[in-house]
């Protein structure tokens, strides 16, 4: 078998994925937007950095809540579906294209980094953004993601439930999605992927490996702290109490000593 060895994500890695992007991950998003939502609320928040926005998920939906939001992400391809979003509905959001590990933007009362974003970066790249999202807070202020449960992806045949098979048809084109996952001694998660795309008689049929680094609740708790923040909430994405075996992701809030 291949070994795959994990490393940071480039920032060509969602251009194939940006055109389907939003038609498989709004429902997705929409549980954990609402949380996120509350826990800015209670931390009195204003102003936010969605450093990693991707097609902009949580700028539009906490844009529409009030909140000041700048989107930046280093993907060009999922930046201009964020763009082209804003254009259409007529909103004034900033968005830039720039690499969380480097960022330099200002001073916000948050920065967020949702759906995994941190797990396509290597501990080495996740400790480099985190001093750079430092540098992007003010004093007191927080720092919220999720990220893979790697103690639940351990537990028992809990990867199974990863496993994809579905099938979608849009217009002429009949694409199947198979993919199933793996999880390492070092928490690295591999998605193997075939995808089949069926046009009349043609069929397409690619095949990716994908990594993502996973973390345990106390492994995340350590780091955070190492890295002058103090965790003040670790729950599932609902906001509902953590259980290290049955959380699929931790949602935390870490505050900047
Ligand atoms: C799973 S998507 C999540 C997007 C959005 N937060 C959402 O919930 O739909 C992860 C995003 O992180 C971005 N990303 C990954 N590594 C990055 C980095 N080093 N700097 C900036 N963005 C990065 C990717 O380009 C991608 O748009």
């Amino acid at each position: 078998m291949k070994v795959v060895t994990h490393v940071s994500a480039k920032p060509s890695h969602y251009n194939k994925e940006s055109e389907g992007y939003d038609e498989f991950n709004e429902h997705n998003s929409q549980i954990i937007n609402r949380t996120i939502e509350t826990l800015l609320r209670k931390y009195n928040v204003k102003t936010v950095l969605d450093i990693t926005c991707g097609t902009g998920s949580q700028v539009f939906y906490l844009h529409k809540h009030g909140y000041q939001v700048v989107g930046a992400d280093f993907n060009a391809k999922m930046l201009a579906i964020a763009k082209q979003k804003a254009k259409k509905e007529n909103l004034k959001i900033t968005f830039l294209k720039c690499d969380m590990r480097t960022a330099r933007i200002g001073e916000f009362d948050a920065v967020i980094t949702i759906f995994n974003a941190i797990g396509h970066l290597t501990k080495n790249d996740f400790e480099q953004a985190l001093n750079s999202i430092s540098v992007n807070l003010n004093k007191n202020s927080i720092y919220i993601f999720d990220i893979f449960n790697r103690r639940y992806l351990e537990h028992a045949d809990t990867i199974t439930k990863l496993t994809i098979d579905w099938q979608t048809t849009v217009g002429k084109i009949t694409t199947r999605k198979i993919q199933y996952s793996t999880i390492d001694d070092a928490g690295i998660l591999t998605s193997n992927t075939i995808t089949l795309q069926q046009s009349g008689k043609k069929t397409k049929i690619n095949q990716d490996v994908q990594t993502l680094q996973t973390y345990s609740a106390q492994e995340l708790k350590q780091l955070l702290t190492e890295h002058g923040f103090k965790v003040v909430h670790q729950s599932a994405i609902d906001g509902a109490t953590f259980d290290d075996k049955r959380s699929e992701r931790i949602l935390v809030v870490a505050q900047k000593k």
